[in-house]
């Protein structure tokens, strides 16, 4: 249900200079956490970005010598994705199927990256990843993903004392896209100590850091 509301919404995506790697103004977004990928991205590593939407990550992370996959629920933006990787002459290939049930072979990849997407996935949803992670990802790969502490958030942003379910954290807003019209976006209350504990479950936690306020850079490893 969850699921399918937030496909509809992003299979409305359209053509926005904003996710489009190759235009300066995708930069923003992956700019502050450029720095922790270098620090991981060694030559060759098979990089796996999840919820890539237009590529912005996983065109990154090809940059920087990763050979990178990137795997999305909608049709809409890895259209978009594959015309940009042709314009760059990319080899990243872009998969269209669910997080939640990844079609790889058990270690095919040595990084995972989940930049921006935490929010949409239900607590369950999330446990379910990590655990698939734990597989999919090589003896010592890493997952890393950002988040927003939903905490530091309430009341001044998009969660409001009384905007979500308390019992599953999730929060239903109603956008309006043109030539669609109202559609359902479903985003989910998640604090980093949550997302930790979660993730604890399947992974070890190496590193986290808050690289701007409220922006925080989680890292983990498939442990031994
Ligand atoms: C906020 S966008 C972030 C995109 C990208 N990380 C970026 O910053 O450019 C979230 C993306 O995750 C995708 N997504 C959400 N839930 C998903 C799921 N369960 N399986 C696959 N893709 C999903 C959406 O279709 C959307 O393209």
């Amino acid at each position: 249900m969850e699921i399918q509301a937030n496909k509809k919404r992003y299979n409305s995506t359209v053509y926005d200079p904003r996710i489009d790697y190759s235009q300066t103004e995708s930069h923003f977004a992956f700019l502050p956490i450029k720095p922790y990928l270098e620090s991981i991205i060694a030559p060759g590593v098979r990089a796996l970005d999840l919820g890539c939407n237009a590529g912005r990550f996983t065109f990154l992370m090809e940059e920087m010598g990763a050979k990178a996959v990137g795997v999305d629920f909608a049709s809409a933006p890895l259209r978009i994705a594959r015309r940009i990787a042709e314009q760059l002459g990319s080899q990243c290939q872009f998969v269209e199927a669910s997080m939640l049930d990844l079609p790889f072979e058990d270690r095919s990849f040595d990084l995972a990256i989940l930049p921006k997407v935490i929010i949409e996935l239900s607590y369950q949803d999330f446990d379910l990843l990590c655990q698939q992670l734990s597989r999919k990802l090589s003896p010592h790969g890493h997952f890393c993903f950002t988040l927003r502490d939903a905490l530091r958030r309430i009341d001044n942003d998009h969660f409001t004392a009384d905007s979500y379910q308390a019992s599953t954290g999730l929060k239903v807003s109603l956008h309006d896209l043109p030539d669609i019209g109202l559609v359902e976006y479903h985003t989910y209350f998640w604090t980093v100590a949550y997302a930790k504990t979660i993730a604890s479950r399947w992974l070890e936690c190496v590193n986290e850091i808050e690289f701007a306020p409220n922006d925080y850079w989680l890292e983990f490893i498939v442990p031994e």
